[in-house]
Formats: C-alpha cells, structure tokens, sequence
C-alpha cells in the first residue's frame, strides 16, 4: 500500500500521515564490535524465529524464563519464546559486554522489562516484540525505547480499532481509501503499540488520547499530555516485508542502523564491551 499523504494548505505535498512500516529498511549482519551507541543513535536488532536464526541454548535463560517456557502447552511456542530471549539476551549481553546468561533484568510497575542498573552511562535501554516468524530488539542509550512488529496477514478492520482511536486517527482512517485501509489500520496499531511500549504503561493506557498518526510536518513524532515521556520519536522497524514494525523513542532520533543477529562474538568468548 501507498502510504496515506496529505496536502498541505499552499497545495504542496506534504510527508505521509501513516507512513510504511514494513521491512523497507537496509538490515546488515552485525558486526564485532558493534559501532558506538551514541546518543540520538538507535539499534533496531531482527532475529527469525522459525529456526533459521542463531538460536540460542536453553541454558542462558534464567531459572523464571525456564519455568515461563515450561508453561508453554504447544512446542512451537515454546520453542519461539526461548529463541526469543536467548536473542535478547545474546544483544544485550553485547552491549554490556556480558555472557548472555549474565545479563539481569528489572520489571518496571507496569511489566516492562530493563536491565538491572550497571555503572555505565547514559543507561542501556531496551524494548522487545515478537510476533510471527521474527524477533526485534531495540536498542538505545540515555532514551527510552518501545517497540511493535504484526505481520501484515492480521486483519485489522476499523471496528476491531474503534474504541481505541482519538477522533483524528478515526478520521485519517475513514478517509483511506478501502484497499488501503486494512494495512492503514495496523501501522497506525503498530505505531501506537510501539509508543505505549516505550512508555511501559501497556494496552491498558487510555489509547484513545494518544493520536499515533504521522505529524503533517516535522519529524515524525507522537505526543501524549502527562506521560513521563512527553514526547517520542518514530522510526520503521519491520523486519521484512510481511511485517510491519514501529520503533518508539523518548529523544529526537538521529540515526537508526538495522542489525542481523548473526551470533558474532568478540574474542574473549563472550561479547565485546560497548563504549
Ligand atoms: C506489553 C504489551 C503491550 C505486549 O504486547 P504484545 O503485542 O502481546 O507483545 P510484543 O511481542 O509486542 O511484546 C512483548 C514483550 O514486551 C515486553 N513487555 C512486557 N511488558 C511490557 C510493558 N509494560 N511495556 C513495554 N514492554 C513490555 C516484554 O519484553 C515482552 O516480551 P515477553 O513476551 O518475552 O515477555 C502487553 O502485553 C501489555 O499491555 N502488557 C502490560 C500489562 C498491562 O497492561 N498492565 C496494566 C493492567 S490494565
């Protein structure tokens, strides 16, 4: 789908109100050692979850994940939920120059994980989503960060999202056209997903306050009245093109690098210390 434009009062064409949230970004295999983190720059990590990815052994999970994923009725989730933080912890561990099994996770009040505290600074941030075939991490110093990815084969419809729109997004909603809409709708989801994440106040968030619809100039950026992040910065994250994926941010986005898990490690068997 075209992203839905708008146009400004002088007739000129304006960026997109919802724009692409799919896999049209440039995905590198990670390198050793990683470039710095710096502030304004966000890692966006994608690891497949079918198998063909790194994987990760069992054994890096901590003893709460082990029981979490014994209580999986189906294999396959199962096996998906430990791939899944055997990923996060392998990325993690990169950047605080841990094993993977060392890395420690704090719970915010409302479930959102972070890192236990370590004595760099800024502080590492993190937000994880899976969903499909794929896992994404992302990455950030000194900001917070959410993240969301759906694959574009669920079906959103406007009354799945009416209760949850503010009147703006109804409107940019109502006035796609049909064969834009269903995909209209779950960017606009995914992007709101992403910043309610990124704020750790989850879907029980007033979600109709929050217009996650594209400014019509500017950068792309969402605003909530009360938050502790007032404000945060939007970039893609879709792991391919069967996805569509938002990373949130709580400080103006400078660059964005897209990294492949590939399972790379520095030299002393675990990974290399991020600066
Ligand atoms: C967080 C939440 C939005 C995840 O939605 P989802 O689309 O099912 O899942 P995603 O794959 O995008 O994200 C899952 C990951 O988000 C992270 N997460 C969990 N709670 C989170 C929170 N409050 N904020 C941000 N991220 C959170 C976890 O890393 C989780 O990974 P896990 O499943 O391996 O534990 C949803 O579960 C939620 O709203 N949780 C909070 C509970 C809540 O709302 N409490 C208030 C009571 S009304």
């Amino acid at each position: 789908m075209e992203p839905v434009a708008t146009t400004s009062q002088a007739g000129r064409r304006r960026g997109p109100l919802v724009p692409r949230g799919d896999g049209h970004v440039r995905w590198r295999a990670a390198p050793s050692p990683l470039p710095r983190l710096r502030a304004g720059h966000v890692h966006v990590w994608r690891s497949p979850l079918d198998g063909r990815g790194v994987g990760g052994p069992a054994r890096t999970l901590s003893a709460a994940e082990s029981l979490r994923a014994a209580r999986f009725v189906r294999p396959a989730d199962r096996a998906r939920f430990v791939a899944s933080r055997a990923f996060l912890r392998r990325v993690l561990g990169r950047y605080l120059g841990q094993p993977p099994q060392d890395v420690r996770f704090v719970s915010g009040p409302q479930g959102k994980p972070g890192v236990f505290p370590g004595g760099a600074a800024p502080a590492l941030a993190f937000n994880l989503s899976h969903a499909g075939g794929w896992a994404v991490v992302g990455v950030a110093r000194g900001a917070s960060v959410g993240i969301d990815i759906e694959p574009t084969s669920a079906h959103v419809g406007l009354d799945d999202l009416a209760g949850v729109m503010s009147p703006r997004e109804a409107r940019a909603m109502r006035s796609c056209p049909p064969a834009d809409q269903a995909r209209a709708l779950l960017i606009l989801w995914t992007r709101k997903e992403a910043v309610v994440k990124g704020e750790g106040v989850g879907l029980g968030a007033a979600l109709d306050r929050i217009d996650a619809t594209r400014p019509a100039e500017g950068p792309d950026r969402v605003c909530v009245d009360g938050w502790a992040a007032p404000c945060w910065w939007l970039a893609r994250a879709g792991p391919d093109a069967a996805h569509v994926g938002f990373l949130a941010a709580s400080a103006p986005i400078v660059q964005v690098r897209y990294w492949d898990d590939v399972g790379r490690t520095g030299s002393r068997g675990h990974p290399r210390a991020m600066p």
